[in-house]
């Protein structure tokens, strides 16, 4: 017999659907986001008791040598990962979730006694695959373990069209057969679909992808609780699925993308320009010193900083760096493009951490006006959001997306280790531009090298 009667399980379940909405609210800032997390945390520890205690469970040694074993692996993966592979970590666990989903419902075909709930099975299980396949390829391509620009192959919109309608095909027959072999084929086709809607997708893309699978997960978890006849999975999974699509299409919006033409324009050939390789032609390089001159005697600086500042560490630095120009009467601002770095509000996050006071961040539409009134522009390991590519070259990955137009400031200063590209994988014609100054090496020596010359000065 189970020790909580409906009534209390009904208020337990409403308990932690309340907790996921104030963490929804708590995460929405990076103030409230540590909160956020720790009462969505609660949430769901409060759900998975109740479901042992209200609930006949059998196999229960199973189901907890699982959680231990899942905790086992998922504990130190989240404690050791860097801030810049979050994303990894996110499309990773996300993918989990959905395969997750997609297994359940599999299993529970067996028992499934109406048409209904067979859809809710073929549906949760193409879906959770899709996204479990698909939130792999985000995986090795955030981790640079395959490329990171769009993979196109001739037959590639061909082998896709036919992924889809034989999923199709072995939904329906799932349904109508209730048969474990056409449930497996829909599986495995659903795998081929994320793996085939994924690859294409090129590297300033992914993002939004990773966002758009994550609302996947969310409505495929939300289907399995209709297949469980559990209320608390479907206010979770649409809760995420409601969430995940917002910030999927603000993340469209923000990058002046179509979510459709992120997931299928490459599909119509376009977004394989640029390359991978680096240029051997000539730039313009710079010492700590001229650079500490020409910011020292500035009367507006704008930093602009990207991926490479979060790798370098280099935020304490950099907001000591701001802080020493303007003791000496420079107007600092900070530059944030919404897809700098590796997450929505990476930039932020770091700033916030060397406690960069929250006016000094710019947003896009706000600073792109100021550049023509400004001195020198310090790019510090940023390069796609400044790259003029996306405005002047139809051919290329990040073509339509909007960017820092710091080609219109006076100098421009780059702090970065080589003259290989940035995540899109695409040559940048600013670093050529006669304005353009180069200092290389480490973000974080190298804003050392000129704080010191500034303090000098
Ligand atoms: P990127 O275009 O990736 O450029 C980063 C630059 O930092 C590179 O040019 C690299 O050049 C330099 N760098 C790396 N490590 C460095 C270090 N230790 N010191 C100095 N420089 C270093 O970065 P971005 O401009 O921030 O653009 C972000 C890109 O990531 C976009 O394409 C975006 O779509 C994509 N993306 C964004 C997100 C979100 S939501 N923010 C998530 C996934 C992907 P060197 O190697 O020569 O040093």
């Amino acid at each position: 017999m189970s020790l909580l009667n409906p009534e209390w399980t009904a208020l337990l379940y409403l308990f932690a659907a309340v907790c996921f909405i104030l963490a929804l609210k708590g995460l929405s800032s990076p103030k409230g986001a540590r909160r956020g997390n720790l009462i969505g945390s609660f949430g769901a520890l409060v759900a998975v008791v109740t479901v042992f205690f209200s609930m006949k469970l059998e196999n229960i040694p199973l189901i907890l040598g699982a959680i231990a074993l899942g905790s086992l692996i998922a504990v130190p993966i989240a404690r050791k990962v860097k801030m810049t592979q979050m994303p990894q970590l996110v499309g990773g666990f996300n993918g989990v979730g959905g395969g997750a989903a997609a297994l359940v419902s599999l299993l529970e075909l067996g028992h499934a006694d109406n048409v209904w709930i067979k859809i809710a099975i073929v549906f949760t299980m193409l879906v959770g695959a899709v996204s479990f396949s698909g939130s792999a390829i985000t995986v090795l391509k955030l981790q640079e373990l395959i490329t990171t620009r769009p993979i196109l192959f001739t037959g590639l919109p061909i082998l896709m069209t036919l992924a889809v309608l034989a999923s199709i095909a072995a939904g329906v027959l799932t349904i109508l057969t209730g048969s474990w072999i056409w449930a497996t084929a829909l599986l495995v086709l659903g795998l081929i679909v994320g793996v085939l809607l994924v690859l294409p997708v090129g590297g300033a893309d992914v993002p939004i992808v990773i966002s758009l699978l994550n609302a996947f997960t969310g409505i495929a978890v939300g289907a399995s609780g209709i297949v469980l006849g559990n209320v608390l999975l479907l206010v979770a999974g649409t809760l995420v699925g409601a969430s995940g699509t917002i910030l999927t299409m603000a993340m469209a919006a923000a990058m002046g993308r179509g979510v459709t033409g992120i997931m299928f324009g490459a599909f119509k050939g376009g977004s394989t320009a640029g390359s991978t390789t680096q240029s051997d032609r000539p730039v313009r390089s710079s010492s700590p010193e001229d650079v500490a001159v020409q910011l020292g005697y500035a009367q507006n600086v704008v930093i602009v900083p990207g991926y490479g500042l979060a790798v370098a560490q280099g935020q304490h630095t950099i907001a000591e760096l701001a802080t020493a120009l303007e003791a000496r009467g420079v107007h600092v601002v900070f530059g944030i493009h919404p897809v700098a770095g590796r997450m929505p509000g990476h930039m932020n996050v770091l700033l916030a951490e060397a406690n960069v006071p929250y006016e000094s961040l710019k947003e896009l539409d706000e600073i792109n006006p100021e550049f023509k009134n400004t001195d020198v522009v310090l790019v510090v390991g940023a390069n796609d959001v400044v790259n003029p590519a996306a405005k002047s070259t139809p051919g290329s990955p990040i073509y339509g997306m909007p960017i820092l137009e710091v080609g219109d400031a006076n100098q421009i200063v780059f702090l970065k280790r080589s003259m290989r590209p940035g995540f899109a994988g695409i040559e940048n014609e600013i670093l050529f531009d006669p304005k353009t100054e180069l200092l290389f090496g480490d973000a974080k020596e190298s804003l050392g090298k000129v704080l010191a010359a500034v303090k000098a000065l």
